[in-house]
This record gives structure tokens, C-alpha cells and sequence, in this order.
């Protein structure tokens, strides 16, 4: 995928018209850096997540899932290096006083608002502070997780001790990571407030690197089942001097969204550096026993995932515009399995009470075996196909009269239009609803 001039604003304003992503606190002006997704966000995101889930951890028997809470305990991100490490340098035009990350500055020392001139660069730390209780002082702040990793160290313990685990094992979560960014920019690619799909894999120093191929090839598979454009999918080995504070080795996974490539997702080899640091600022013994008296830090190799550049790079890959003459019919060509709602079902006419009562029988036995379907009877049948095709929906499947047997032939048939091609298929109302299921449970199986 080439970068494309408008194509951001596009994906932007129909996120926005369709329900997929809207500006956080929109009636209040906003929020910087945030953003609420609608009824088709949520399902997109839930059906990423759940894929991720399914190929990160149901399909494995080596990985434990968790669900920490996201306030921790502050000793935690002392421990792990956040509060005194989590910073990204910024700086201050003395005259708007407008606040920017310099290493996000191109060159020169002016402010690129007002051309005024910038303070010198000073460290600013990342990470939400608030304070647990009633009390306000130094000795209940607490910090939202700047990551969901986090989570996982502090459980590391418990997970050996309810599950006895042996090496390698992994444990995953998912769930919301809370950043203030200097300069939040480019939709949901850098918001405040974001998702993480992590996984935390613990293996014998010897064999982190067979460990760190393997989830390399994963996330690779990941990024084909999302049904990201390949082509625009690219990995990169960050340098020694740019590595995060933790990692010993690093691949980012960048991506060509419209704006530019970007970091995707990371996969950082963290050494011991975790467990150690944890054990360290706990006192609690965060050792794995080998059960022959030995007793080791195990190493961690971290697939991270976010969940919202995911999205993004998924709406963008899926983005398409079919012009013919002065007409474009801009479509979402979302793997089925990705797709918020599967299939779409309409009576032909929504005031022949024949044809809906027929229909609203196909959509139920439908909605049995495949929730995310939609019924949809307002205006005729093209602008419904137009409609559908701007949210993905890779089936259209039509109740005619010919359904209700006025050609006997075709009694209890539908047409079953693909969103795709624009083709119509006339098949059996079962070999439909089969048709639909099989295509959700394509990866999910
Ligand atoms: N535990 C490692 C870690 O958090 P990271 O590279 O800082 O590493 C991992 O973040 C992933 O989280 C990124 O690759 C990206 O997908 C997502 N992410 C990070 N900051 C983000 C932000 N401000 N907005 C949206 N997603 C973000």
C-alpha cells in the first residue's frame, strides 16, 4: 500500500459516519488522545482480540491468560524501571508555550506553530499519576499501567505456584495501557489511552533465540489473519543504542498506514530483566524450580501487540474504491472473520408483510449460528448494498417472491450477494447460512 494523500481522512470521516471510531468526549470539544469506538469498533475489535486470544493462547497449551488490575502498586513501576525511565523528551516554546517531543521535531530550534523559540529538552515522564484513597500525598500515588506487561510479572508467581508450569510457558493478557503522550497524533495510531495484546514467554537463557523466531513467524501469521496488507508490512531490527530500557534485542513489526510507516507492534527479547528487578524491589522469590533441586531466572521473549493500531492497519488495508465513470463505491474488504457484522439480511420490499415475515425467519436461524449479523429493510436494495459495503460486510443475502415459491423451482432459495465482486448467487437458504458460518470460523477453528 502506497502512503496516499486523503486516504487518512477518509478512513477517519467514515470511522466517524459509519460507527466504527468517534473523537473521545465529542459533545465537550474532546479530549486530546482519545477516542470511543461505536457499535462497529467494538465488534472489529473484539473479533482482533479474540483471534489473538484463539492463536496466542487457546490453541497453545503452554500459555496462561490474566486479567490484571490496572491500577498496581507504584513500588511495581519503580521496580521495573518506569518511573525513573518512562520518559520521552520534551520541550516548551517560550513564547506559545506549546509543548513538543523533540525527537518528533524536524530539525532547528524554532517552534513549528509560531516560529517562537524552543527551551532546552527536558525528560518527561509518561506514565498517569493518581492517588489511591482519600489521602493525596506521596504515599498513595499509584500510576495507570503504562503497559499490560506489568501485570504479568506481578502474577509470574502465581501462575507457578497454581499451575506448576515447566519451561518454556508463556502468560498473556489483554486489556487497556494508559500513556501521556506529548504529542498524541494520527487517529488512534498514538492515543492516550490505548489496548495491548501482550504475551509474556518465559524460557531457559540457552534457548531464546529458537523462542524468539517462533513468535516472530506468529505474529507474521497474525498479521496475514488479520488480513493486513502484506506488501506494506515490514520488520525491522531496532538498533542496540535505541532499545527500550529493558530489551537486549528488538524487532519491530512497522507497517505503511497512510500517513507513513510506523511502528506496528514489538518483539523484544527482555532478558531477565523483569523477574530480577521485580524479585528485587518485592523481596518475593521470583525463581523457577526445575525440579531437580536447580533453581533459575527464566528469560522472557514479549510479542506485543496494540490493539488499536490494529485496527487502523486493518481499515486501512481493507479500505477500496471501485470507480466506474462518476461513480465510487467505496468498500471494506474485511476478511470474514474480521469483519464486524458477516451478513446482512433483507426483505426485497419492506411493505410485503410476506417477504419480512420470510425474511425475519432467514435472519433469526441465521443470528443462531452467527451472532454479528445485521437485518436491514430501509431504502431499496442498492443503496442497502452501498450501505453494507462501507461497513464490510462481506454478504448481502436478499428475500425475494421467488423465496416465497412464486417460481417453484426456487422456493427457499435466497440471493447471496458477495460484497467483493458485486456478484449474486442464488443458492438454498442452508447452503447460505453454511456458507456464512464457514467463512467466520475460518481462523477459528
Ligand atoms: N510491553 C512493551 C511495550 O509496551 P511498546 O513498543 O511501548 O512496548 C507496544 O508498545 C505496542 O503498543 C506498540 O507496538 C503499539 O502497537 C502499542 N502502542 C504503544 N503506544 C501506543 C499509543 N500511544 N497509542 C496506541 N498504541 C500504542
Amino acid at each position: 500500500m502506497q502512503k496516499e494523500e486523503g486516504l487518512m481522512e477518509k478512513i477517519t470521516s467514515l470511522a466517524k459516519r459509519r460507527g466504527f471510531i468517534f473523537p473521545g468526549s465529542e459533545i465537550y470539544g474532546g479530549l486530546s488522545g482519545t477516542y470511543d469506538y461505536g457499535p462497529l469498533g467494538v465488534a472489529l475489535k473484539n473479533n482482533v482480540k479474540n483471534l489473538w486470544w484463539r492463536m496466542f493462547v487457546d490453541s497453545r497449551d503452554d500459555v496462561y491468560g490474566v486479567d490484571a488490575a490496572i491500577l498496581m502498586n507504584s513500588k511495581a513501576w519503580e521496580a521495573s524501571g518506569h518511573v525513573s525511565g518512562f520518559s520521552d523528551p520534551l520541550v516548551e516554546c517560550k513564547k506559545c508555550k506549546r509543548r513538543f517531543r523533540a525527537d518528533h521535531l524536524e530539525g532547528g530550534k524554532k517552534c513549528p506553530e509560531c516560529g517562537g523559540e524552543l527551551g532546552e529538552a527536558r525528560q518527561f515522564n509518561m506514565m498517569f499519576k493518581t492517588h489511591a484513597g482519600a489521602t493525596e500525598d506521596e504515599s498513595s500515588v499509584v500510576y495507570l499501567r503504562p503497559e499490560t506487561a506489568g501485570g504479568i510479572f506481578v502474577n509470574f508467581k502465581n501462575i507457578i505456584d497454581t499451575f506448576h508450569p515447566k519451561l518454556p510457558f508463556g502468560i498473556a493478557q489483554i486489556g487497556k495501557a494508559f500513556r501521556n503522550e506529548i504529542a498524541p497524533r494520527d487517529f488512534v495510531f498514538r492515543s492516550r489511552e490505548f489496548e495491548q495484546m501482550e504475551l509474556e514467554y518465559f524460557v531457559n537463557e540457552n534457548s531464546w533465540e529458537g523462542a524468539f523466531e517462533e513468535w516472530r513467524k506468529d505474529m507474521v501469521h497474525f498479521a496475514e489473519a488479520c488480513g493486513l496488507s502484506m506488501d506494506s508490512f515490514h520488520s525491522k531490527d531496532i538498533e542496540a543504542g535505541d532499545l527500550a530500557h529493558y530489551s537486549k534485542k528488538t524487532i519491530d513489526f512497522e507497517f505503511d498506514f497512510p500517513f507513513g510507516r510506523g511502528e506496528l507492534w514489538g518483539l523484544a527479547y527482555r532478558g531477565d530483566f523483569d523477574l530480577s528487578a521485580h524479585e528485587k524491589g518485592s523481596t518475593v522469590e521470583l525463581k523457577y524450580s526445575d525440579g531437580e533441586g536447580a533453581k533459575i531466572t527464566p528469560h522472557v521473549i514479549e510479542p506485543s501487540l496494540g490493539v488499536d493500531r490494529t485496527v487502523l492497519a486493518i481499515l486501512a488495508s481493507a479500505y477500496k474504491e471501485d470507480v466506474t465513470g462518476d461513480d465510487t463505491r467505496v468498500y471494506l474488504a474485511f476478511p470474514s472473520h474480521i469483519a464486524p457484522i458477516k451478513a446482512a439480511v433483507f426483505p426485497l420490499l419492506k411493505n410485503k408483510p410476506e417477504l419480512v415475515e420470510k425474511a425475519r425467519e432467514v435472519y433469526t436461524a441465521l443470528k443462531k449460528k452467527v451472532p454479528q449479523v445485521m437485518w436491514d429493510d430501509n431504502g431499496n436494495i442498492g443503496k442497502r448494498y452501498r450501505r453494507q459495503d462501507e461497513i464490510g460486510t462481506p454478504w448481502c443475502i436478499t428475500i425475494d417472491f421467488d423465496t416465497l415459491g412464486e417460481n417453484p423451482e426456487q422456493k427457499d432459495t435466497v440471493t447471496v450477494r458477495n460484497r467483493d465482486t458485486g456478484s449474486q448467487e442464488r443458492m438454498p437458504i442452508d447452503t447460505a447460512i453454511e456458507m456464512v458460518a464457514g467463512g467466520v470460523s475460518l481462523y477459528l477453528q
